[in-house]
């Protein structure tokens, strides 16, 4: 089956960036000229997804309407013959079909996701992405998965490697390697002591899930604390089903947490026509 939709959770807190984050959402800070949320959806377009079905919650509405059509802006800009940002602002509202469900509280990942299973066929696969991690490469990240479901037909998580010293931060992953860089993942270690981490290879927030996952958020309901994806995975690999990992080609930057959004500001930067010049004379010549 083709996977046609994506479900993007956009309701978390996003604590680590306070007080950025106090009165907007972190996916709409900026990574030069564009929020974080459109090269998600960018690269799930590009991915050749047709419908982007946001979970959003408190405090959210400006994802709503960046990608909604903005009639006083676009009236301003015509008449200011402002003719590429005109084009610009009606190009982000054509992008995909968007929905948007919410989430009645901050209750897991795997909540919000569950939030979205009523827009999803019984037999559908999904993509997934998380808000925060933006993957720069020549073919979209999520793509890259959707070519492994294609193969396996089941749940597959995109990884990269870290190093050991930032190990105990991550969700990582148990691999048995299948090719150069497809693994089956075996389990899943929530932020382990560096010594016990059972590899480098960390779980990125991209995924493809089938109606399975959403089953075993379902039964994960009851348990203690958040509902999470990586426990429906658990869940899953302890049934004996099998869940895939695929160590993606392109550079990750983690947009949830400072420094990898000042990374990202700076690599984006690098190659942003207007300013690319400007920075990197300006950084060269920094005296640090
Ligand atoms: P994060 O783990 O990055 O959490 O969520 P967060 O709350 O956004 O950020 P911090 O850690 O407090 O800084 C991963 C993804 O899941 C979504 C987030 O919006 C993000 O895209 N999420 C998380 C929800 O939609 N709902 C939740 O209850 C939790």
């Amino acid at each position: 089956m083709k996977i046609k939709k994506a479900i993007l959770p956009v309701a978390g807190s996003g604590t680590r960036f306070l007080p950025a984050t106090k009165a907007q959402p972190k996916e709409m800070l900026s990574v030069v000229d564009k929020p974080i949320i459109q090269y998600l959806v960018e690269e799930a377009v590009t991915a050749g997804i047709e419908e982007i079905i946001f979970v959003t919650g408190r405090g959210k509405r400006a994802i709503e309407d960046h990608f909604d059509t903005s009639f006083e802006l676009e009236h301003t800009l015509e008449k200011n013959y402002k003719k590429k940002s005109l084009q610009e602002v009606k190009r982000i509202a054509k992008l995909a079909k968007f929905s948007y469900v919410r989430q009645p509280e901050p209750l897991g990942d795997g909540h919000a996701i569950l939030c979205a299973r009523h827009l999803v066929s019984k037999n559908e696969p999904v993509a997934v992405l998380f808000g925060d991690d933006l993957v720069e490469s020549k073919t979209p990240c999520i793509k890259q998965l959707i070519s492994i479901y294609k193969k396996y037909q089941d749940p597959v998580i995109a990884l990269t490697r870290v190093s050991k010293k930032d190990i105990s931060k991550f969700g990582v992953v148990d691999p048995v390697k299948l090719d150069n860089r497809t693994y089956e993942i075996k389990s899943f270690v929530e932020k382990p002591d560096p010594e016990k981490a059972p590899s480098d290879l960390i779980a990125v927030g991209k995924y493809i899930i089938t109606p399975e996952v959403f089953d075993k958020l379902e039964e994960s309901r009851n348990d203690a604390g958040e509902i999470r994806l990586a426990n429906a995975f658990i869940r899953m690999i302890k049934n004996k089903r099998p869940i895939y990992g695929y160590e993606f080609e392109g550079t990750r930057y983690d947009c949830g947490d400072k420094f990898g959004f000042i990374q990202a500001t700076i690599q984006m930067g690098l190659k942003h026509p207007e300013v690319r010049n400007k920075l990197k004379k300006y950084l060269r010549n920094l005296k640090i």
